[in-house]
């Protein structure tokens, strides 16, 4: 499809070329995302980054994109400091916004507001999460991090193995990189959750129509075994309104070192859309495992950065020879990524 002047609101629309051609893009914008190269492709335009919702890694890598590709973003977050506290529609805040933004990203607790909001609007609207709906950049950025992966471990998609742990009701992030991992073959996903925190029915059973692999666990030991991709998540409280943790929730859902290598294959690509809770009790993704090559967690987020460039190059229009808004980089240059990730980067070789 064109992406051009399209709202970015769900999975669905995107077809296998799709995120091909995404991909290709990203690829040429990485040396852009490492400030190599400077772009002016986006010089003028301004997006209108609104958050109704915690972020701290979305709303700063989509700002962060935008800024690259030469353009400028006003933010607003948290509804006490916009005027829908005052009792404004969503439709009379888009229509005003997009009198002022090129385009405009947005975060809301509840699910098919972001929908709700583009309907009213020609501006270009990307969802950066709609409650327990859809978080489709952050799928693309997770199959540009699982892509990136395999090509270094000279692995597939089609006929993957992939792992979900955790929130996988609630979790937005999983219902929308199931959706885009269904546009391959034979996928098999291992669904590891609690009781309470299963997976949508309606998603199991569109995954297994469309011949995928689906199967059920509820402790991580079998369900990981043979996991090219090990996708964590966390357990989203504020979504079922209490601080308990839910029935069955127990230490057997946390990922350490020692699950890893008891039941993992040494390969396994460890991913997790972030952030970790890393308070005692909460079972999340460990910490010890920080130093595990096959932690890909902060690979993610840095590719969150050129995946959301490639997503404003392609809905803006500017994506054709992007290469001809490039010029030299001036001044401040970066020399260094952390030292976690420093061996998959190219920078860091002295
Ligand atoms: C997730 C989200 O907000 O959906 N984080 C993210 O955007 N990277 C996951 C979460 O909040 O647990």
């Amino acid at each position: 499809m064109s992406f051009v002047g399209r709202h970015v609101l769900s999975i669905d629309p995107f077809s296998r070329a799709d995120l091909e051609a995404l991909r290709a893009l990203a690829t040429r914008l990485e040396p852009v995302a490492q400030r190599k190269v400077r772009c002016h492709a986006l010089e003028g335009a301004v997006l209108a980054n609104l958050f109704f919702e915690a972020s701290t890694r979305t709303r700063m890598s989509f700002h962060t994109a935008f800024s690259r590709l030469g353009g400028s973003v006003c933010d607003t977050t948290g509804f006490t400091f916009s005027s829908i506290s005052k009792g404004e529609s969503l439709a009379d805040t888009a229509r005003v916004i997009a009198g002022y933004a090129d385009a405009i990203v947005m975060r809301h607790p509840e699910q098919g507001s972001v929908a709700q909001f583009a309907e009213h609007i020609q501006v270009p609207v990307i969802n950066a999460g709609d409650g327990a709906g859809e978080h489709p950049s952050q799928a693309l950025l997770d199959y540009y991090t699982i892509s990136a992966e395999f090509d270094r471990l000279g692995k597939t998609i089609d006929g993957m193995t992939i792992a979900m742990v955790g929130d996988l009701k609630h979790g937005r992030t999983i219902h929308s990189l199931s959706k885009l991992l269904a546009l391959f073959e034979r996928i098999t996903f291992h669904f590891i959750a609690p009781h309470a925190l299963r997976a949508p029915d309606a998603l199991v059973e569109m995954l297994r129509e469309k011949g995928h692999t689906v199967t059920i666990f509820d402790s991580v030991g079998a369900g990981i075994a043979d996991a090219d991709v090990l996708y964590a998540t966390r357990i989203q409280k504020e979504r079922f309104g209490t601080e308990e943790a839910p029935e069955g929730y127990s230490e057997q859902f946390r990922i350490n070192r020692q699950t890893i290598d008891r039941y993992a294959p040494s390969d396994v690509v460890i991913m997790h859309p972030l952030p970790r809770d890393s308070r005692e009790g909460a079972f999340d993704l460990a910490t010890d495992l920080d130093s595990a090559p096959q932690l890909a967690i902060f690979r993610q987020t840095d590719h969150g950065v050129t995946m959301r460039m490639a997503i404003f190059a392609a809905v803006l229009g500017v994506a054709d020879n992007i290469e001809q808004y490039f010029s030299e980089q001036r001044g401040f240059r970066p020399t260094r990524y952390s030292e976690l990730d420093a061996p998959f980067y190219t920078l860091n070789k002295d």
